[in-house]
């Protein structure tokens, strides 16, 4: 075992992390107690990357770092400092997204807790602090006043006795049924899973508007029911004058909940969607914005869905169990509690691999949900959030003209991030292709699908007409079909050095009835030297 002693008098302590080295559990010691432990690819020559962990809690104490297996000088490359080491390239990176958010250092995966308050959008998100793979459950902590710009703040949920923090949700209390108001603040109040032995669902409560939080003292609230339970999401049902909570449990078993205060839980009813698991949400949504036809949606981790209508007790599907954006590579999506406009705007995890940075895996774009009738029945839709409009820098636009066989417009146009939105009546065409920085999307007409990257979706004219929408990042091309009745959001790493889009026909001319390409900022602020409409 090699050990280290030291005063803290610095927020951070860095770490070197070489990726596939053996895993070694770190433990850190004050006065002869644990107080915090996690695993870590320990470099012990050269590192991949540096990782940090904040040391606020320890300001001024006599802290020891012990760490099994390991050469004792293993741990002489440890060094605080007052800010993370090796950010000299912070958001510069080969595959950091420019428009989509990301953690600084480590993986994340399911975006958890989000909660509007007070003009601020606050993200939680499952985060390893300490390594490109998953495992060390925390909750990652950013915000944002417009859905674009975010700042991380750290990691706000950190394991403890109960297990490791496994996803969960966000509520303003706004009438103080937990007692936690301390201030003119409604208590901001998270809903976790803990995820230990067994898995239990607990709370933790901001008092200041979102800027700290702590635990809960009698946690867990909601008690182990079955197998691995987890991933409360949670609403206020103003009707019934309660909380309701949707909890995944078992197999392929999620059931709905009430609280008066979010401490004590008894069960309503189970939920079944198929053959999804994990993260449910569970929101209402009118029809065709009409506020006297709405809909209950539940949903589940993979984007199964069913609409159905909720009296406070008893949740009754009235659809098939319905699919929404599950042949993409997003998972887990959750929408926005308290937001300010009525907007049901839902965040995903992008499951992609980033190699060689890091960081690892993404988030989508933030999405505005909506429910349409149409041919089949009632059906979610989504569009990216107006706010990706704040990123606009120079677009180019057509309005009504045909495209002919062996024509290619874009051939003007290069750039590395863009948002695309085409609408198209086919005509004479067989094929519509874009190939997008090098990716190909691929429209067959008379089969009426759309492909990309091996993937093909069943995507419908509208009143004839061909409807798409492309949001291209460096690690991600997310696909609109039908007005965001057809999503595909694809993880995928787009070619640097290819800057090029292309549009063009086979078998015959269409009618490009608008084609609006708008090229992006970098929601960071750094630009990509070469991006430029030639003119
Ligand atoms: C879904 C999930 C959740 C769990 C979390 C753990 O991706 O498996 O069910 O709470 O991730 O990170």
């Amino acid at each position: 075992m090699a050990e280290r002693t030291f005063l803290v008098e610095h927020r951070y302590l860095n770490l070197p992390v070489k990726n596939n080295a053996e895993k070694r559990v770190v433990r850190f010691v004050v006065d002869g107690a644990e107080v915090y432990r996690f695993d870590i690819e320990l470099a012990e020559g050269d590192a991949d990357f540096w990782v940090y962990a904040d040391l606020a809690l320890f300001q001024g104490t006599r802290l020891t770092v012990a760490v099994d297996g390991v050469a004792e000088n293993a741990l002489a490359a440890l060094v605080q400092s007052d800010a993370p080491l090796g950010m000299d390239d912070l958001y510069r990176e080969k595959y950091r997204p420019q428009f989509h958010f990301t953690s600084r250092r480590g993986w994340l995966n399911d975006p958890n807790g989000l909660v509007f308050y007070d003009g601020v959008y606050h993200l939680f998100y499952q985060h390893n602090p300490y390594g490109w793979s998953w495992g060390n459950m925390h909750w990652g902590h950013a915000v944002s006043r417009d859905l674009v710009h975010w700042e991380e703040l750290g990691d706000m949920l950190y394991p403890d006795p109960l297990g490791a923090m496994f996803s969960g949700s966000a509520v303003v209390d706004w009438q103080n049924t937990t007692g936690f108001q301390d201030g003119d603040d409604p208590p901001l109040v998270l809903i976790y899973t803990a995820a230990g032995e067994p898995y239990t669902q607990c709370l933790a409560y901001s008092t200041d508007g979102g800027e700290t939080w702590v635990k809960y003292a009698d946690n867990p609230v909601l008690g182990h029911i079955a197998g691995h339970n987890r991933d409360p999401k949670v609403i206020w049902h103003t009707p019934s004058r309660q909380w309701v909570m949707a909890l995944y449990l078992v197999d392929y078993d999620y059931a709905l909940f009430a609280s008066p205060d979010l401490k004590t839980w008894r069960k309503l009813c189970d939920v079944h969607i198929g053959d999804a698991t994990e993260c449910p949400d569970f929101f209402e949504l009118p029809v065709d914005d009409d506020p006297a036809n709405t809909r209950w949606v539940f949903w589940g981790a993979n984007g199964n869905y069913v609409l159905g209508h909720f009296d406070g007790e008893t949740f009754t599907p009235e659809t098939e169990v319905l699919r929404y954006a599950g042949d993409g590579n997003s998972y887990a999506a959750q929408t926005w509690s308290d937001t300010p406009d009525g907007r049901r705007l839902q965040i995903a995890w992008l499951r992609v691999n980033l190699p060689g940075m890091p960081f690892n895996q993404m988030m989508t774009f933030p999405c505005e949900l909506t429910l349409r009738t149409t041919p089949e029945g009632i059906r979610l839709c989504s569009s990216p959030a107006r706010e990706i409009a704040d990123l606009y820098c120079q677009g180019v636009h057509w309005v009504d003209e045909m495209l002919e066989l062996g024509e290619d417009w874009l051939n003007v146009v290069t750039g590395e991030r863009f948002d695309i939105y085409a609408e198209i009546a086919p005509g004479a065409a067989t094929e519509i292709g874009f190939v997008l920085r090098g990716i190909p999307v691929t429209y067959d007409v008379t089969a009426t699908t759309l492909t990309c990257e091996g993937r093909t979706v069943s995507l419908p004219l509208l009143n004839g007409i061909l409807s798409l929408r492309f949001l291209i990042d460096r690690a991600s091309l997310e696909i609109f079909g039908a007005n965001g009745l057809v999503a595909l959001p694809m993880g995928v790493i787009l070619p640097e050095v290819e800057r090029t889009l292309r549009l063009y026909v086979e078998g015959g001319p269409a009618k490009v009835a608008t084609l609006d390409i708008q090229e992006l900022d970098s929601a960071w602020g750094c630009h990509s030297a070469d991006s430029a409409f030639a003119s």
